[in-house]
């Protein structure tokens, strides 16, 4: 079988609508019926051993014909149904989930499977409604470098799959949409591109009330899907693989919320970042020295506008190389990074994986190659017959600083050579943080200008899926703006193709620099903020998603790609604000900065040959930036507490409006709100020009953040003012949050007291909870702090559960009771009646204001009487 799609992606599998019947009956699985090109139904697999059942048809040839199907119980809610070859071992993920080694014995499903000799198909459905979940449609396909499965979905109410720049939230199934997912260096157009990292993992309700299941297919090769309308007018979706084995795990809630923590427990919690991270931070590609750095961060200092981390690109370094310093420009860089932490600010520094291939002058070029650290060709045969010298038989691209080799960071001389240069630089200059750019790997100019990799399988298999299709990819191969898919990998003992982990590239970078970054500053949490993910990176990485463009339509996006990270368990998450190419304009640069302050991971980042966008640039931008970013910081105690939850319990962080309100149909539709936990809700204006826009409001009584006044009881939609100062915030009754008066950084407003905000439901009830530590140590039992919060018929009990020296010198000061309904007579404070200076309510607003000092490490209960 020859090779037969074109350029435009005509001639695809499985009904694809645009291939004709000339390209259609090339494949001997399909036929032509009705003017449609369709798989026959022989093509697949007939029940028990799952045996082809017509031995010569195929789609690309390399049919298994024989397969395993597994189906384990790993937890009652967690299922793994895996089919490989019995025979031939395949390549899998070397990289293991989390399963308990006792499966579940009373799971929630059922499996049905025709009875032995007719054809394959498989059906979950879950015992407690009698929903269907899963179920495969159409004939399964197993060949070598061709896997294909098609499953009918209980709803078109489905979420996740990426990394892509997806339009919705919510995907769409109007008309068939087919996104690759292939690590790859790809600015973030509006198209159907492949981006930086992988995430074969969605959600999808299975009914009206909320219930709904994930399904991961663990696998790492280069994959796509299509999400389209079956004939019988339910939802369809097709996976592809082109390599690995199908390796489906299935986590049945019933919950979004249980999903989340189902997931995060199968793949790895994501790490609790250092407190000062969660910090406001500048930076940009293209400071020109450390004198503009001096200058960037005076001004906004001078504007009063927070700062906690001062990023720096590749700038900084001799000729783009990492590990060194331009000494023209940057020659005092160590002194920089010593007046910034003075100043309170730490510094994270970039490190790209691709090491030039100077091997006669540059030092970690030469220890990596004693090391032999790097990439190499899977055959000597394959080797360049212009190699450069002492490039021997590694495989050489092009990146920053021109020809490079790139470290196989799987292989523990690498992780040994790269933490010496890690902890070598940072004695020269003492970074606080890393961050790990350019790891899908990117490689520049491949099979036009610089590498050129060889015709084999690997680097042109039979189908290359739309990662090769896409009119980014300019030399239509797998391996564009890559390495070659013919290169090699190996862990010390089993040695993998690029072709199956390129996308673990990202993830094995982080890893290994993590650890680098414990090594370095022993007693510390690590800082690592990688742009390739991979399910399972959250343990090691925060994330940003890559090269944006200064657009309103990107900025609105950005809320949908944060909202999936954390459905990936990657919740330390955010956009670069303001765009990080293209010049926004105040407004814009406004309203981003105001969304970003309510990102996660909150950067301002642009680049090269673009003017200036931090927020002192322009003074109404600061004075946006000062007051929004004030709020962010004293929510900062709240946010930290959920980033806590959320690596312990696997509870969300950012959450898309479904997770708190699954059987809200018209909340699983937003993607242009999202909430903190379950307290908060971020309304962002997301449109030039406007100074209203329609709030969503869930079920609940939604107060405004500011003035606490109650706006609404939901659900309802509302039209609220919102002019360019203002962004839209709103508190659910029934949470509290712990907050702290803001500084222009979190040295300082760690120190400052602390208040809670108490915003009642209609029950007159909330509750919350506090997670403090020093902010930057490892975990250790006992050393932290966590007090519960439980307001009901009108008192509130603090109870501390256990605490720690950092928060012994911290107060409570001052508590906010929200929705107070009736002016009281009297607040006892731990049963002593207070003075009425030291409360005032407001009955315009039905606001509570309390003045407390309390020690935030001590039990206390206030009652206030009406
Ligand atoms: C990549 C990164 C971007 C960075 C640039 C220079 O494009 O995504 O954030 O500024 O490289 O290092």
């Amino acid at each position: 079988m020859q090779n037969k799609w074109n350029k435009k992606g005509h001639l695809l599998p499985a009904g694809e609508v645009e291939a004709t019947e000339e390209e259609c009956v090339q494949y001997s699985a399909c036929e032509w019926t009705q003017g449609v090109c369709h798989m026959k139904d022989s093509a697949g697999y007939r029940v028990v051993t799952l045996e082809k059942m017509e031995a010569n048809i195929t789609m690309f040839g390399g049919d298994i014909h024989s397969l395993l199907l597994e189906v384990i119980s790993h937890e009652d809610y967690h299922v793994q149904i895996k089919i490989s070859d019995p025979e031939q071992v395949r390549y899998e993920v070397p990289i293991p989930l989390q399963v308990p080694e006792v499966g579940g014995n009373d799971p929630w499903y059922s499996l049905n499977l025709p009875e032995a000799g007719h054809a394959f198909t498989l059906a979950l459905t879950r015992t407690s409604t009698g929903t269907t979940m899963v179920e495969t449609v159409g004939p399964l396909t197993y060949e070598d470098q061709f896997l294909q499965v098609h499953l009918r979905l209980p709803s078109t109410y489905l979420y996740g799959l990426g990394e892509n720049m997806h339009a919705t939230f919510r995907h769409s199934f109007t008309f068939r949409s087919t996104f690759p997912l292939f690590a790859r260096d790809q600015p973030t157009f509006n198209g159907k591109q492949n981006e930086y990292g992988v995430h074969p993992y969605f959600m999808v309700f299975e009914d009206d009330q909320g219930t709904a299941h994930s399904l991961l297919l663990y696998n790492s090769n280069a994959m796509e899907y299509s999400t389209f309308m079956l004939d019988d007018g339910s939802a369809g979706i097709t996976l592809r693989t082109t390599g690995g084995v199908l390796d489906f795990h299935i986590l049945m809630g019933p919950h979004p919320d249980h999903i989340l923590a189902q997931y995060t427990a199968l793949v790895g919690r994501p790490l609790l970042p250092p407190y000062w991270s969660l910090g406001f931070g500048l930076s940009r590609w293209g400071y020109n020295s450390t004198a503009h750095v001096r200058q960037v961060v005076q001004r906004n200092r001078a504007a009063g506008v927070p700062q906690d981390v001062q990023t720096l690109d590749i700038d900084y370094m001799q000729d783009k190389r990492d590990f060194t310093i331009d000494p023209v420009s940057w020659p005092d860089l160590p002194q920089l990074v010593q007046e910034l932490h003075n100043d309170g600010i730490k510094v994270v520094i970039i490190f790209d994986p691709a090491i030039a291939t100077d091997f006669e002058t540059y030092p970690p070029a030469i220890h990596g190659g004693e090391a032999d650290a790097y990439v190499k060709w899977a055959s000597e045969d394959l080797i360049p017959g212009d190699q450069c010298d002492g490039c021997r038989d590694y495989v050489v691209g092009r990146v920053w600083p021109g020809d490079t080799v790139f470290p196989d960071f799987f292989k523990p001389d690498t992780h040994q050579w790269w933490t010496q240069e890690i902890t070598a630089f940072h004695q020269l200059v003492g970074f606080d943080g890393a961050w790990v750019d350019m790891n899908e790997p990117s490689s520049f100019g491949t099979n036009l200008y610089a590498l050129r990799c060889p015709r084999n399988l690997w680097d042109d298999p039979p189908y290359p899926t739309h990662a090769a299709l896409t009119t980014e990819n300019l030399s239509g191969r797998l391996s564009d703006k890559t390495i070659c898919m013919s290169s090699n990998h190996t862990d010390g003992n089993t040695t993998f193709l690029h072709y199956n982990v390129h996308s673990l590239y990202g993830w094995s970078h982080a890893k290994v620099t993590h650890s680098a970054l414990q090594a370095t500053l022993p007693g510390l949490r690590p800082l690592v903020l990688s742009r390739s993910t991979f399910p399972g990176s959250g343990r090691y990485t925060i994330h940003w998603l890559g090269d944006n463009f200064a657009t309103w339509e990107q900025m609105r996006r950005s809320v949908i790609g944060m909202l999936e990270f954390n459905l990936f368990g990657i919740p330390m998450v955010g956009a670069d604000i303001c765009g990080f190419s293209g010049h926004p304009s105040a407004e814009l640069c406004a309203r981003w900065m105001q969304l970003g302050a309510f990102y996660p991971f909150s950067r301002n980042h642009n680049m090269e040959g673009f003017p200036d966008q931090d927020p002192a640039v322009w003074p109404q931008v600061a004075d946006i930036s000062r007051y929004v970013l004030q709020l962010r910081y004293q929510y900062l105690p709240y946010l930290y507490t959920l980033l806590y939850l959320a690596h312990t319990e696997g509870s969300g962080v950012v959450r898309p409006l479904l997770s708190h309100f699954p059987g809200d149909l018209k909340a699983r539709d937003v993607d242009d709100q999202f909430l903190w936990g379950s307290g908060l809700m971020v309304a962002p204006v997301l449109e030039e020009g406007a100074i209203t826009r329609d709030v969503y409001f869930p079920q609940g009584e939604w107060y405004d953040l500011v003035t606490g006044a109650l706006v609404v009881s939901g659900p309802a939609q509302a039209t609220v003012s919102a002019p360019l100062e203002t962004l839209p915030l709103y508190l659910l009754g029934g949470a509290v949050l712990p907050f702290q008066y803001p500084a222009i950084n979190t040295q300082q407003s760690r120190t400052n007291p602390l208040g809670l905000t108490v915003a009642l439901d209609s029950n007159g009830t909330a509750t919350g909870m506090l997670f403090w530590d020093d902010g930057e140590g490892n975990l250790v039992d006992g050393d932290i702090h966590i007090s519960h919060y439980v307001f009901t018929q009108m008192e509130l009990k603090g109870s501390v559960l256990e605490t720690c020296s950092a928060a012994g010198s911290l107060a409570l000061e001052r508590v906010e009771v929200l929705g107070m309904w009736q002016e009281p007579k009297d607040v006892i404070i731990n049963e002593v009646s207070q003075p009425t200076h030291l409360w005032t309510y407001n009955q315009n607003t039905t606001l509570l204001s309390i003045t407390t000092n309390l020690p935030v490490g001590s039990d206390f209960n206030i009652v206030i009487n009406i």
